[in-house]
């Protein structure tokens, strides 16, 4: 009879060969920003993978070799999807035939501002109904730590499996930048803790597969407050420039400038920007993750609730200098046609979720404005009941009562709309250094 220890390493080791000789088969849940991009570099790497989604869309286009995702390009999931080496489907008994799954699901906050954890946990009732021994289980959404720990390990050991000797479980926090040609997901070091010494080993061992850099930590725990750090110290960082941005207003400094030269310190300053306030699934989500668990474990976080409040302001503020403009151009923001100029939540990529745009059309519809928007990556956006349309920039500046730049996509002409538009409120700097009477600036 083999002992207990001999069982657990032989499981990890015929896995750990598995994953050396590319043999291991690949599973990724959720195929989106994190997850498409993750299928493919393994893919690439020569791993057959199968993504799961729960949208027919998705999976339809991914069968077909097409890509939804702006970084990944159509001819890379094309070729992966030819050779066999990538494929996708909505049923998750597959995941029995699978050594290896990532989940990549999203993880938004309920209006509460506390964690929605409803994804994680439909994900994972699916998946603990086909885990088998020798599987290793790889948690990447970001979320609260004790989340691996707490909530994905009992649902997965359900079964009667022992972890780190059956089956291994990880966490490893996703740093992907969309938009960001320099750093992919392929070049961005990967953390990774695991609930066992084996369980780091095996992911760790894993990513070094696919991934150029990978960081083992001692726990999923350390792994998981790796990735509410990161975004923590950005969302404190933009809360703090965007109060300056709004001190230097009332006190008639140009806070872009005083940036600038604050970032000619070569020790000790990194420069954040203001903006007309946070977007995307991340740095107005994750620290809020990190608040709700820390107040359970009795203490306030009250840096993250003050950049919070702060940086929710800024939307608010933007709307407030539009009006001001206006005012002192003898019009009002009621029956005013406004046009903004980009609504993705930043530069050069197409993603609109929780964009300061979204705020800010709401707010000068509410106060009786007439709204249009462009955006080369953005074809239309839904408002409650309205689907709005992107439209043709210059002839909407032209018409516009006011013109407010939310997102500088590198691509944009700024010259003709400087000329052509009555009024421009600039919320990014976008006019860097251009001085004219029709130009107000955060
Ligand atoms: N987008 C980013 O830049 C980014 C960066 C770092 C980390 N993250 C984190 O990664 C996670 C995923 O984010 P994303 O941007 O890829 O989200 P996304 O919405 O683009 O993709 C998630 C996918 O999961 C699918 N899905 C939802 N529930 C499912 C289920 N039960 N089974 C199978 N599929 C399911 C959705 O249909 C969707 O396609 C989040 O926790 C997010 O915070 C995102």
């Amino acid at each position: 009879m083999p002992t207990e220890t001999a069982t657990a390493t032989t499981i990890a080791s015929q896995l750990a060969e598995k994953i050396a000789n590319k043999t291991a088969r690949v599973g990724i849940i959720g195929l989106g920003y994190v997850g498409l991009p993750l299928a493919v570099e393994y893919a690439k790497a020569g791993f057959s993978v199968t993504g799961i989604d729960l949208i027919e869309s998705k999976v339809e286009r991914i069968n077909a070799g097409d890509s939804y995702v702006q970084d990944i390009a159509a001819a890379d999931v094309a070729a992966l999807v030819e050779t066999g080496k990538l494929r996708a489907t909505r049923d998750f008994s597959v995941v029995a035939e699978l050594d290896t799954i990532y989940i990549c699901v999203p993880t938004p906050l309920r209006k509460t501002k506390d964690p929605d954890m409803s994804f994680i946990v439909s994900a994972c009732q699916e998946i603990a109904k086909y885990v088998h021994p020798g599987m290793l289980a790889i948690l990447e959404s970001t979320t609260y730590p004790g989340t691996t720990d707490e909530l994905v390990l009992p649902m997965l050991a359900g079964s009667g499996l022992q972890v780190g000797r059956d089956f291994f479980l990880c966490f490893s926090p996703e740093r992907v930048d969309p938009g960001n040609p320099k750093f992919q997901t392929r070049n961005i070091p990967k953390v990774v803790g695991g609930v066992t010494p084996a369980c780091t080993k095996l992911g760790a061992h894993f990513y070094a597969q696919a991934l150029e850099n990978v960081v083992p930590v001692s726990s999923t725990q350390v792994a998981e407050m790796v990735k509410l750090l990161e975004n923590t110290f950005r969302m404190i960082n933009i809360g703090l420039v965007n109060e300056l941005a709004m001190m230097c207003d009332r006190m008639s400094i140009n806070i872009w400038e005083v940036i600038d030269a604050a970032a000619t310190k070569p020790f000790g300053f990194m420069p954040f920007y203001p903006g007309p306030g946070l977007g995307g699934h991340c740095i107005p989500i994750d620290p809020f993750y990190l608040s709700w668990k820390s107040k359970q474990a009795g203490i306030e976080a009250r840096f993250i609730e003050l950049a919070g409040y702060i940086n929710g302001q800024m939307p608010h503020f933007v709307v407030e200098k539009v009006q001001n403009a206006l005012n002192d151009r003898g019009k009002a923001v009621k029956g005013s046609h406004i046009h903004l100029l980009g609504v993705a939540y930043k530069r050069d990529i197409d993603d609109v979720r929780e964009s300061p745009a979204l705020d800010i059309i709401h707010l000068l519809q509410r106060r009786g404005a007439i709204v249009t928007f462009s955006d080369p990556y953005v074809p239309s956006i839904r408002m409650d009941q309205e689907l709005l349309m992107s439209v043709d920039a210059l002839a909407a500046v032209e018409k516009a009562d006011a013109t407010v730049i939310v997102t500088d996509h590198a691509q944009i002409d700024y010259k003709p709309i400087v000329e052509r538009a009555a009024l421009i409120v600039d919320t990014r700097n976008a006019l860097r250094g251009l001085v004219a009477p029709n130009v107000i600036r955060l």
